[in-house]
């Protein structure tokens, strides 16, 4: 590669879960504090930061036409490339070998060194940079600055559940939690820069533990004590759960912590637990539901979501027949399904009995019109309720603005408000995604 100018501008493109998002604003306020602007809207950036996901093969596959369109479109003057995220880590050597137009490859724990990497790319050395080093990379950060009234905190990061269709457990290494001061000085910093509500991110965020000043050791629930004390948040949430870490704990906080919201994704996968055991998930589907009974129990009005994956190998129809019903019994508010996508070096994809791309298409169609089908009667069922809403931007109309409830549903509204108010609403018409509500009156933020 030959030498360039130190980039002016920069635009980062996160994909995947919102743990890139997470580290795609670090990865921003990182290069802002190194003097790099990030490039107008509509304007070509000097360095651009595919912050990639691995989760399935599309997904993946994503990466490759986005660097070559960017090649393409940048003509004689292509900007610099970073790849940073989950391919990154999987298949950084691959990616510096298939992509030349790359300047440096960057995995999810080393994104610190960033500042590095685009020093050596604009001397022409191309780098690839994937340790998981021990080292604090969180440590090596700027502080927050600016935020949008709803933020994300990853509070614990990697998986050691190793489910067997699962790449996140090898991208994202062992399970890690952010030590709990370290984490309350965050959540403080993003609710001074204009957070008001803050979601706990992890990958199994609820396997979070730690201890405070006293050296008491906590849970997930005991961080959401903690960070509810700070006065300006009015909003706490977490994402995403594994039925195999939730404690007993976590579902009493649901009751008792009026700034933790009535929403819990917590992914089951399949009805069927031969399947279930086929992924390694470690629970049943009876297991999951009386969980569920649990979360009830402490919070009536809870919201639930979900993740399923249709046509894992060796899914029969009755199998697939099982997830249908598990699906009938919760009556998710919201949920999210994949087909099935083999992984390298994943257990799965080498298991008998891979299941023929129609039979996925036709199975997904099946779920995803009975997760539509609750979650519309979800909806339905709210009209009528008065709640708060957390103004997170305008609408496509003049006066319109667009917040979630407390159970997460994007609700429309008219009238006076702002960007980051709490506002009371009559929620009065259900769609299928949003719903329509009446301004009652502008709670003082
Ligand atoms: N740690 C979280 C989320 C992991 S990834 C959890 O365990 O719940 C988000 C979702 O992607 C998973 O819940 C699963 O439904 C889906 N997923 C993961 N690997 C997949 C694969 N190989 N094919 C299809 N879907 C997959
Ligand atoms: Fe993947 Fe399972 Fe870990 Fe979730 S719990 S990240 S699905 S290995
Ligand atoms: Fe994707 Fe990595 Fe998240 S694989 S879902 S970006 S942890």
């Amino acid at each position: 590669m030959r030498e360039r100018d130190t980039p002016r501008t920069f635009r980062v493109k996160s994909f995947g879960c919102q743990m890139n998002v997470y580290d795609g604003e670090r990865m921003a306020e990182l290069l802002a504090a190194e003097g790099i602007a990030p490039a107008p809207e509509g304007e070509e950036a000097d360095l651009v930061v595919l912050n990639t996901c691995h989760i399935r093969e599309k997904a993946a596959e994503k990466v490759y036409s986005d660097i070559g369109r960017l090649v393409k479109a940048g003509g004689e003057h292509p900007p610099m490339i970073a790849v940073a995220g989950c391919v990154a880590q999987a298949e950084g050597e691959e990616i510096m070998a298939r992509a030349p137009g790359v300047g440096m490859v960057v995995g999810p724990q080393a994104y610190h060194r960033l500042p590095e990497l685009i020093a050596r790319a604009a001397k022409g050395e191309r780098a690839t940079d994937t340790d998981m080093p021990a080292d604090a990379k969180f440590a090596a950060l700027p502080a927050r600055r600016k935020s949008a009234p709803s933020a994300f905190l990853t509070v614990q990061e990697g998986c050691d559940k190793f489910c067997t269709y699962c790449v996140v457990p090898y991208t994202r290494g062992a399970e890690i939690s952010r030590p709990f001061a370290e984490l309350v000085r965050e959540a403080e910093g993003l609710v001074e820069a204009g957070a008001r509500e803050i979601t706990l991110l992890g990958q199994n965020v609820n396997a979070w533990s730690g201890s405070d000043s006293k050296g008491h050791s906590l849970g997930l629930d005991g961080l959401i004590r903690a960070i509810a004390k700070i006065p300006e948040l009015q909003r706490i949430r977490y994402t995403t759960s594994h039925p195999n870490d939730v404690s007993q704990g976590l579902i009493a906080v649901h009751g008792e912590v009026e700034k933790l919201m009535p929403y819990l994704h917590l992914p089951v996968q399949s009805g069927s637990d031969r399947v279930l055991k086929a992924m390694n998930r470690s629970h049943t589907a009876e297991g999951y539901l009386r969980l569920l009974d649990r979360f009830r129990a402490a919070r009536p009005d809870i919201a639930l979501s979900g993740d399923f994956i249709v046509g894992f190998p060796g899914e029969t129809e009755a199998e697939f027949e099982q997830t249908l019903q598990l699906v009938a019994e919760v009556r998710y508010a919201q949920a999210f399904s994949f087909k099935y996508s083999p992984r390298p070096g994943t257990p799965a994809a080498a298991m008998e009995g891979q299941v023929p791309r129609e039979v996925m298409d036709e199975r997904l169609q099946r779920l995803q019109a009975a997760i539509n089908r609750d979650q519309l009667a979800f909806n339905r069922a709210s009209v009528g309720k008065r709640c708060s809403v957390l103004v997170e931007r305008k609408g496509k109309h003049p006066g319109q603005w667009l917040g979630k409830s407390p159970w997460l549903q994007s609700v429309f509204f008219e009238g006076d408000a702002a960007i980051g108010d709490l506002v009371e609403v009559e929620l009065a018409e259900a769609g299928p995604n949003s719903l329509a509500g009446r301004l009652l009156e502008t709670a003082v933020a």
